[in-house]
């Protein structure tokens, strides 16, 4: 695992776009996972502003993202569907038919788990995995619990999961689905290169865990350490909290430079 800080959120995400771009430059068929949340906003403006600059070229590209509430309608603007349209998808030329998505309205949402995972493995697996990281140390949607699951499957959000993603419902936790269906932790540590980015005050307990806490299911994130291929890209918000709180600094992990 090796860590970057950079001193701004902006610049964490234009840190993990040119990652993205540089990769997608090498690898032209890349097999990209995609998160969302405010984090993955500054990744993919900048990946906006690559592609507008021809330095990102997403034509033969393939994407598949993480995970999407159940229940929603189709078309539903809160959907995280809806959020990747109008975030990437539209400012950048992504075949429609080459980004793939959970469909949380599935009848059979077992089924759609299933068709999911077989997706990712006809796809050859993820080449490179951007992620963001929930306060409670969740990837993707595999919540803090007593067991992870390997397999993509159906998940109950935390109360503080709904909490974050509160804004996209009028700020009504309420209004937040209750679950969701999200990729397992054997897609998300299969991937061949993962980029997590992690920013703001509210994850510095969670960034802390996941590099230099014990791997439990507690911390999902923490299940990265055994990954080989992780770069972590924060800010100095989420850094700085961590050392701030005499958490004391990581040893495992190798420190960059920073940016
Ligand atoms: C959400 C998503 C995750 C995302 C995380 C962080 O609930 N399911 O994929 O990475 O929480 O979100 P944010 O960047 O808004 O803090």
């Amino acid at each position: 695992m090796t860590i970057q800080v950079c001193s701004t959120a902006e610049a964490a995400g234009r840190r993990a776009a040119a990652i993205v771009a540089g990769q997608l430059r090498r690898t032209p068929r890349l097999v990209l996972g995609l998160p969302t949340g405010r984090t993955s906003e500054a990744i993919y403006d900048e990946l906006a502003r690559l592609h507008a600059r021809g330095r990102a070229d997403f034509s033969k590209a393939h994407t598949i993202n993480l995970d999407e509430f159940i229940g929603l309608q189709a078309g539903d603007p809160r959907s995280f569907r809806a959020f990747m349209q109008a975030r990437l998808f539209e400012r950048v030329n992504l075949r429609r038919g080459h980004t793939h998505f959970l469909n949380g309205r599935a009848r059979d949402l077992e089924r759609e788990c299933r068709r999911f995972d077989r997706l990712i493995a006809g796809l050859g697996g993820i080449d490179l995995l951007l992620l963001g990281l929930g306060e409670n140390g969740h990837i993707g949607f595999n919540e803090p619990a007593g067991a992870l699951c390997a397999v993509t499957h159906r998940a109950r959000l935390a109360t503080v999961t709904r909490r974050a993603n509160a804004d996209r419902f009028g700020g009504r936790i309420a209004a937040v689905p209750r679950e969701a269906l999200t990729m397992g932790m054997a897609a998300i540590l299969g991937a061949r290169a993962i980029v997590l980015v992690a920013t703001g005050r509210s994850k510095a307990r969670a960034v802390h865990a996941m590099v230099a806490g014990k791997i439990t299911t507690a911390q999902p994130a923490s299940f990265l350490q055994l990954h080989p291929n992780v770069r972590v890209i924060v800010d100095d918000k989420s850094w700085g909290q961590v050392l701030d709180r005499s958490l004391g600094r990581p040893s495992q992990p190798r420190l960059r430079s920073k940016t």
